[in-house]
């Protein structure tokens, strides 16, 4: 049976990390075995890739180049970590998938939506995440929790860019029952235990039907 393919998206001071952390602890006692990656990234060749998207270019970056890049990573990524992983049985939990280009190129960019939906189907053909976990925060909140960072090319964009990325995750999770939106402005406790307990119910559903009435 294939594994199953859990994504985590969220703006920048969303808690993302830490609640991947939690996913993978509970998958863990869980007896789940699962591989962890992100994206842009999880190969060596993906994660040159994210190296060069998010660099701060002295030279203007191209909408479309930023998506190519996107795209280019994930196929390569794709290929050789996630399709392989999953037809093992293996469950896959990934930091960021293509919800985020959505979010980011279509809405944050502006691109026309029509080219992602192309180049998606061209590099995932109908793989699809079965569950991902949007956690929601306002950018004027995002933009304080992370004003001490030091910022990439994408965590520098103005108020307005993250505004419009928020619209693009908000859309996608109204599209997609697969996508369950969490809100992030709450303390982290709080947050980790809706994550956990969306986690735990989504381990329950997955089982064989014998296995759920033992
Ligand atoms: P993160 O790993 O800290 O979330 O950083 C990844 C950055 O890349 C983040 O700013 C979102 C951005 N990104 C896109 O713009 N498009 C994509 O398709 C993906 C996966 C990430």
């Amino acid at each position: 049976m294939r594994g199953q393919f859990i994504t985590l998206e969220g703006s920048e001071g969303a808690g993302k990390s830490t609640n991947v952390d939690s996913v993978c602890a509970i998958l863990d006692s869980a007896g789940i075995d699962y591989l962890r990656t992100r994206e842009p990234g999880g190969t060596p060749m993906a994660e040159a890739l994210r190296d060069s998207m998010l660099h701060k270019w002295e030279e203007q970056v191209n909408p479309l180049a930023e998506l190519l890049l996107v795209f280019a990573a994930r196929a390569q990524h794709l290929e050789n970590i996630v399709k392989p992983a999953l037809d093992k049985g293996r469950w896959v939990v990934c930091d960021r998938f293509t919800d985020a280009s959505f979010a980011y190129q279509g809405f944050g960019r502006q691109l026309d939506l029509t080219k992602l939906e192309t180049l998606e189907l061209w590099v995932q053909g109908s793989l699809q995440p079965d569950l991902t976990l949007y956690l929601d925060l306002a950018p004027d909140v995002a933009e304080t929790r992370i004003a001490h960072r030091q910022k990439d090319r994408m965590e520098g964009e103005q108020r307005e860019f993250f505004e419009r990325v928020r619209e693009g995750y908000l859309a996608r999770a109204r599209q997609f029952e697969r996508i369950v939106t969490v809100n992030a402005g709450r303390p982290l406790a709080a947050v980790q235990v809706e994550v956990g307990s969306v986690i735990n119910r989504f381990i329950q559903d997955s089982r064989p039907v014998a296995d759920r009435n033992a």
